[in-house]
């Protein structure tokens, strides 16, 4: 049995064979209606939940529909109506879900949750968000570099602004799959020092740069993400849009990257906050591209963890 916890938890020869899969099955799908099943359906009989302690669109919908076009079935429970960490502890919960689901995905606040689920359930648990990382986020972004530039091995990804869950996970990434990584945001707000300690002993090149146009200089990729999280408090927020309003990603800053640079953001946005529309609609931009392959991505995590 294989959780799919975390991007540096994860072999990178088998990330690797995710990825392709999730290539495949895209290709494999060509078109075809979205709700149509695959030819393959391996999932046939099974029962998946997902959890969700936080909101989500993405994560929510491209789970459901992938699991159905595996030909399984699913549940999608919100944490405050469980008894999830309050009626009961996790561990309970792990336990009992693992009688009834061949698969549980859960997006939580604290990583000792998912941690929790993952050492009782006796399924696979995949991560689908914590505070601290959201590796699924980084494996479609990962298959999205590659279908527009090819391998990602060697290039130079800038991250602006906050060093969030998701930048961590695109750190953890860069020293699985061999890429550089510049974080350009203010000094209170850098990556935890383990993300980063984690790609440089891999052998990337991470660089922490308070200056955003010596950072997104030659840049292959330009990522930026939400100024204030789920998990952080409402009280942060203007604070934050002060300290992070030089690290918006804008038509000037993006026009120091290289001129055949691609710009991502998970989503959900705050256009003309981190980002300006002329951007995120403008010819760099794979937005829309890394929400889609959120779909094939985890449908490749999810085969992986089940080995079908
Ligand atoms: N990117 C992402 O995880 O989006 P949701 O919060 O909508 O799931
Ligand atoms: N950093 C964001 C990502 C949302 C997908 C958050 O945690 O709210």
């Amino acid at each position: 049995m294989k959780h799919f916890l975390d991007i540096h938890k994860t072999d990178a020869t088998e990330l690797r064979t995710m990825i392709d899969s999730a290539h495949a099955m895209k290709a494999a799908r060509n078109g075809r209606p979205k709700g149509s099943p695959d030819d393959d359906q391996p999932l046939k009989g099974r029962m998946v939940a997902l959890i969700f302690e936080k909101p989500s669109t993405r994560t929510r919908v491209s789970f459901d529909v992938g699991v159905r076009q595996l030909g399984g079935e699913t549940m999608v429970l919100s944490g405050k109506e469980m008894q999830l960490g309050h009626g009961e502890t996790i561990a309970d919960t792990a336990r009992v879900l693992s009688r009834y689901v061949d698969l549980i995905m859960i997006r939580t606040f604290e990583e000792a949750t998912l941690l929790e689920m993952a050492e009782h359930a006796t399924v696979p648990v995949i991560n689908g968000l914590t505070n601290r990382t959201h590796p699924c986020q980084i494996m479609a972004d990962v298959m999205t570099y590659e279908e527009h530039r090819g391998p990602i091995a060697g290039k130079k990804v800038v991250w602006c602004g906050d060093g969030n869950n998701v930048c961590g996970s695109f750190l953890h990434a860069a020293g699985q799959f061999g890429f550089d990584f510049t974080y350009t945001g203010p000094e209170t707000l850098d990556p935890e020092e383990r993300f980063v300690q984690f790609a440089r002993d891999k052998g990337s090149k991470v660089v922490i740069a308070r200056d955003p146009f010596v950072a997104v200089e030659g840049a292959d990729l330009v990522v930026t993400d939400t100024w204030v999280s789920m998990h952080d408090p409402e009280s942060a927020k203007e604070r934050r849009h002060n300290q992070l309003r030089p690290y918006q990603v804008n038509e000037q800053l993006m026009s120091r990257a290289k001129p055949d640079s691609l710009f991502m953001h998970c989503l959900p946005a705050h256009r003309n906050d981190e980002a300006t529309s002329a951007v995120m609609d403008g010819p760099h931009s794979v937005i829309f591209d890394e929400a889609e392959n959120r779909l094939h991505a985890q449908k490749a995590v999810m085969r992986w963890c089940l080995g079908v």
